[in-house]
């Protein structure tokens, strides 16, 4: 096979859903302000799924893949490959991926996990692509989940209004129709400070500060900037111009950030996946969550082309341009 391609998808989301005005309520007993006003004009964020507590990136994933896989009318045997893109992962050790793995009893897959934060749905379908080129894998999961309720600092405002929880999920096979056209993957940790949870468990001890940690304007520059070069670089690559792109579906952290970067690229906002109104950031969910509900909503239609975008902590990036 020349191609691998997205031949399902599937996406789940916590229950509860917590609007502005609630987390308003709810911080402001603890002596913190904010508004649903801030956030929405800053953020474009109307609401948030928040799991409950104990609930795993495991149990979320699970329940995205089981829909990505009905979608595609694969049974869990078929699948040899499952990569989980997690920041939030439910222990140290063994990978969510395994965890998913055991649960779907998927027993022939290689099973491993991912880390580079809101880009690492981009990073595990590069990655996944790349098995299923070089002929190592026929069909993979590939899955995004995250819990980032766990590691908000609930007394910091600045931080804890952004994000929420959730899973999305793909089923990528081998084909011998066009499917992933391109892909680019970037790094720089040098600015590993400007988004980080640097905290750890050394000797027994917690050592750092567990919680996510961010200087937002920075992240903001830098992640249009990027934004903007990579969606060019995998269209390069591919041969295709931008306006042959039907959907861009960049990383859901900011409406700011999305609407600038499609102005930058000059494709116009209808033709952009939005759903950081109705599910916050969801960091290595959100490009799998957006494209799902898009594709469910019957938006995108088989043969179009799409890119997918990811920007985080790292600082990473990196896009996928590919027909459906
Ligand atoms: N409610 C009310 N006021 C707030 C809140 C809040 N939730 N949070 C911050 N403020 C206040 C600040 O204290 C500050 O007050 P001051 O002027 O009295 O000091 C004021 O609002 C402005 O704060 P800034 O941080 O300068 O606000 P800014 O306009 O930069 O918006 C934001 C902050 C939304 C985080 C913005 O920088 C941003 O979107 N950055 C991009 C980062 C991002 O989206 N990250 C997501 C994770 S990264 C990723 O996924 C790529």
């Amino acid at each position: 096979a020349r191609w691998s391609k997205i031949v399902g998808t599937g996406s789940f989301l916590p229950e509860r859903v917590v609007s502005n005005d609630q987390l308003a309520r709810d911080l402001a007993e603890r002596g913190i302000e904010t508004s649903d006003q801030w956030i929405v004009e800053r953020t474009g964020i109307r609401q948030r799924h928040l799991a409950e507590k104990g609930v795993t990136s495991s149990e979320l994933g699970f329940e995205a893949c089981v829909r990505a896989l009905a979608d595609a009318g694969v049974d869990a045997s078929e699948v040899d490959l499952i990569i989980v893109a997690t920041s939030t992962p439910d222990f140290v050790f063994p990978s969510t991926a395994c965890l998913i793995q055991a649960k779907l009893g998927a027993s022939n897959a290689a099973a491993f996990d991912v880390q580079a934060v809101c880009s690492g749905f981009v990073y595990a379908l590069t990655t996944a692509d790349s098995f299923i080129q070089a002929g190592r894998a026929k069909c993979a999961l590939v899955i995004g989940t995250e819990v980032f309720s766990r590691i908000l600092d609930w007394n910091d405002r600045g931080t804890c209004v952004l994000f929420g929880d959730g899973a999305g999920a793909v089923v990528l096979r081998a084909s011998n129709e066009p499917g992933v056209l391109s892909a680019k993957l970037h790094s720089d940790g040098s600015q590993m400070k400007i988004l980080c949870a640097a905290g750890n468990v050394a000797y027994g001890e917690v050592t750092g500060d567990p919680f996510l940690r961010m200087e937002g304007q920075a992240v903001f520059k830098q992640a249009v900037t990027v934004l903007d070069k990579v969606a060019r670089e995998v269209c390069d690559e591919a041969n295709v111009s931008l306006d042959s792109v039907d959907w861009l579906i960049p990383h859901q952290a900011n409406v700011r950030i999305l609407n600038s970067t499609a102005r930058k690229l000059g494709i116009p906002l209808e033709r952009v996946v939005v759903t950081v109104d109705s599910h916050a950031n969801t960091s290595a969910a959100s490009v799998p969550l957006a494209l799902d509900v898009a594709r469910r909503d019957g938006r995108i239609q088989p043969g179009q082309l799409v890119m997918l975008q990811g920007v985080g902590g790292g600082f990473t990036w990196g896009a996928v341009l590919a027909r459906m």
